[in-house]
């Protein structure tokens, strides 16, 4: 399979991607593998080339292990892979009733494709959801407790949908983003932005008045301090005076005596 440039680049970035998730390239080999069903269909020797080579890996190891597991495709499917699980649960719900039921409105046998490349239908072991079986997967997704009825209805509705999709990447899931690209809307005209109305003058705050009084205060009158008079030194009293008391007491005693 000759696998076009831009899909080769494109699966080998997602490898690259997913490879910084595991600490060995051994561990990355499954979901590289994975990538490159998804975009490709099926694992082709090209395939598992280009897995090796993205991993650095020998291809003798990704080739055992995509022979290894059954859900990888080693041959071209349509681009809706249906597996029906005829294991013993699912049988007991009536699996096997449901198989023919597909065949006959599919109008193939299990194990073909339909010559528009939209189904193959496969029969596959347990798939791990017994308790509400039959299951049938869908490339990627599980419908569990199945009956013919839904069957058919799902398998219309498919149907009607890759009709009106191109089949160039026949295994592409259209609910998948990865793999299916998305339809571009019509670009809508971009709206001008409203001009912008002109900036309002900045009102400048108003000045805060001062808290200080602008007015200095009067100076207060300077109290006048009166001069005491200056007293005056009280006169000395003269010798002359402070003989006639002791004169007085004197004459006093001489009363006394009397
Ligand atoms: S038997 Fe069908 S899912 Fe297990």
């Amino acid at each position: 399979m000759e696998i076009p440039t831009e899909t080769k680049n494109l699966i080998q970035k997602r490898i690259d991607e997913i490879r910084q998730q595991y600490p060995e390239a051994q561990a990355a080999c499954l979901p590289a593998l994975h990538i490159a069903q998804e975009h490709l269909n099926y694992v082709s020797d090209d395939v598992l080339d280009l897995v090796a080579d993205t991993l650095k890996l020998p291809p003798s190891f990704v080739q055992g292990v995509a022979t290894f597991y059954t859900m990888y495709n080693k041959r071209k499917v349509g681009r809706y892979h249906l597996q029906l699980c005829t294991n013993v649960s699912c049988m007991l719900e009536g699996a096997e009733e449901l198989l023919m039921g597909m065949e006959e409105h599919l109008g193939i046998k299990a194990g073909e494709t339909t010559s528009d490349g939209v189904f193959t239908l496969q029969e596959a072991e347990c798939l791990a959801a017994c308790g509400t079986g039959p299951v049938l997967q869908i490339n990627d997704k599980y419908h569990e407790s199945m009956d013919l009825k839904k069957a058919i209805a799902l398998l219309d509705d498919l149907k009607n949908k890759s009709e009106s999709r191109d089949l160039a990447t026949p295994n592409a899931d259209p609910s998948n983003p990865r793999t299916t690209p998305a339809v571009k809307p019509a670009a809508k005209p971009v709206a001008k932005p409203a001009a912008k109305p002109a900036a309002k003058p900045v009102a400048k705050p108003i000045a805060k008045p001062s808290l200080k009084p602008t007015t200095k205060p009067e100076a207060k009158p300077a109290v006048k301090t009166e001069t005491k008079p200056v007293a005056k030194p009280a006169a000395t009293p003269k010798a002359k005076d402070s003989a006639p008391a002791a004169t007085s007491s004197a004459s006093s005693d001489d009363d006394k005596d009397e």
